[in-house]
């Protein structure tokens, strides 16, 4: 197995300042880059400490593009709960990012094929994925990737477990309303990627953490396929971190 580069840091917010860091030397290399980017609690502090920086001038993001890794199905853009909405309102509105330039799978697509393959087009035609950021829930689903019995290697549509299901309720104003599908970058398009930043804080964390670099390789627990991409940095806080 390839280690990952590891960093374990205080708390949240220094999570968010060290992935930043991440994202400014990136930028500051290819302004032009390609992001693949999170939706979540883990992330929002990160996205806070891109707006500040931003603002400060430290970063531009007028040229970046990004592509980001899922949406519910059922949602529009609009719907308070969908990740383009949490985009919109968490970074691109507060940063020179050209609407253009940003994808989200479409949460209401009559074609289902046609838009992830349309997906996975325009993430070949911005030149592939630079920095793919992720999270990673309870049962080791990346994007929306749930345990399965094998790798999906595309953007797709997936059923969610039950567990996320459950985890995701907080959000909404009861379970029902959790929608029950989504459409998900594949792991195949995460592990195209050249770099993979995974931040993941919280004790909850801990034991899905260890299985995913420490564990054996198994689409059971999506996220050991990590253990196979040769650019990994994990940022984690001291409560997530298993040792
Ligand atoms: P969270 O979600 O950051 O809200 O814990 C992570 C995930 O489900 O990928």
């Amino acid at each position: 197995m390839i280690h990952p580069r590891i960093i374990v840091v205080e708390n949240p917010e220094e999570m968010g300042a060290v992935a930043a860091d991440q994202f400014e030397a990136l930028i500051q290399t290819k302004p032009a880059a390609l992001l693949g980017l999170a939706t979540g609690s883990t992330p929002i502090p990160l996205y806070r400490e891109l707006v500040k920086r931003a603002n400060e001038g430290k970063i531009d993001f007028s040229r970046i593009r990004s592509a980001n890794l899922d949406e519910y199905k059922g949602l529009s853009p609009d719907h308070p709960q969908s990740y383009r909405k949490f985009m919109q309102d968490h970074l691109f509105d507060h940063v020179s990012i050209k609407p253009e330039n940003t994808i989200v799978p479409d949460g209401l697509t009559e074609d289902v094929d046609a838009m992830c393959a349309a997906y996975e087009a325009q993430i070949e035609a911005w030149g592939g994925v630079d920095l793919q950021l992720l999270g990673i829930g309870h049962d080791g689903h990346i994007g929306f990737n749930e345990p399965d019995d094998h790798f999906p290697a595309m953007t797709h549509e997936v059923k969610l477990a039950e567990m996320t299901i459950e985890a995701n309720k907080r959000f909404f104003d009861s379970v029902d309303d959790v929608p029950k599908a989504a459409f998900t970058m594949g792991i195949g398009t995460i592990m195209a990627a050249r770099k993979v930043l995974l931040i993941v804080t919280g004790a909850d964390k801990k034991e899905i953490l260890r299985q995913t670099f420490w564990g054996p390789v198994t689409p059971q627990v999506p996220a050991t396929i990590l253990q196979f991409h040769p650019n990994v940095v994990l940022i984690c806080d001291k409560a997530a971190y298993p040792f």
